[in-house]
């Protein structure tokens, strides 16, 4: 029997049914304004304004670089292109950390600038006081455990994240404090799939993974990765539906040959 069900537009309520009668939730990264605009058309439920934005769009090495100005006006574009997507936008690296007023406005700063419908932070009972507070303004907030990217100088490795059991335990119970804090989803990354069936199992809130296995409430993946823009990355956890970064690179190598042979423009495109 099939859970798929129609919907106008996907609210945080609507990811709460997904979960209860068994239809996996879809979800992709996205940037701008024109890609937006295609993946809301092919229905994708979430759309993750992340971080990564910082690698995909900046270039930088790491998440950390990306400032809160530059995710605001990335997730204002994205904002302007969808009509269907829930979107989610990451509260970069420095705008929480320090203290829970901090997180508030920086949440706020998210959702009157650029109009988002909820963000996205990294940690757990470590950040539990920033997640009520902003969830008291009303801004639906979803969770991120296991491979915290804003994290990397503490963990050293972008390697699979609690595979021992003190630090099994420790997601586990982060995730249900998130649950308990109000966070309406949790996205849990790179870790064994037994430990994110047993976090999906335990908590009501829909649990979506990357990298974490298929017994979760759903996937995300960086656009840019799934649609093979960015060839430098090939994690086990990654299927690649593309090869954008060979086809646009055929591309404009025809485009180059045609204008030195000046085969561009012909008699038809000019006026
Ligand atoms: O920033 C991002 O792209 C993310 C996903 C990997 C979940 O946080």
């Amino acid at each position: 029997m099939s859970t798929y069900k129609e919907v106008k537009k996907v609210t945080t309520h609507v990811l709460q049914e997904m979960k209860q009668r068994g239809e996996k939730i879809s979800m992709l990264t996205a940037y701008d304004y024109s890609m937006a605009k295609i993946f809301d058309a092919a229905k994708i439920d979430v759309l993750l304004v992340g971080d990564s934005a910082s690698n995909v769009m900046h270039g930088h090495e790491t998440t950390l670089p990306i400032t809160l100005d530059e995710m605001i006006s990335h997730a204002s574009s994205v904002i302007r292109a969808v009509n269907r997507s829930l979107v989610v936008v990451d509260l970069p690296f420095g705008s929480y950390q320090g203290n829970s007023k901090e997180a508030l406005n920086s949440a706020i700063r998210i959702m009157k600038e650029a109009e988002a419908h909820a963000v996205k932070l990294e940690g757990g009972e470590e950040v539990v006081e920033s997640v009520k507070r902003i969830l008291t303004a009303g801004i639906p907030v979803m969770g991120h455990l296991g491979l915290t990217p804003q994290s990397i100088y503490k963990f050293g490795t972008y390697e699979v994240r609690a595979r021992e059991q003190e630090e099994a335990a420790k997601l586990l119970n982060d995730a249900l404090v998130l649950e308990e804090a109000g966070c309406f989803a949790i996205v849990l990354e790179k870790i064994p799939s037994a430990l994110a069936k047993q976090v999906a199992q335990s908590v009501k809130v829909p649990i979506i993974g990357i990298g974490a296995g298929q017994d979760v409430d759903g996937q995300v993946l960086v656009s840019h990765d799934m649609l093979g823009i960015n060839k430098d990355f090939s994690p086990k956890f990654l299927r690649r539906y593309l090869n954008l970064y060979d086809e646009i690179k055929k591309a404009v190598e025809q485009y180059v040959a045609d204008v030195k042979s000046l085969d561009f423009p012909s008699e038809k495109e000019q006026y």
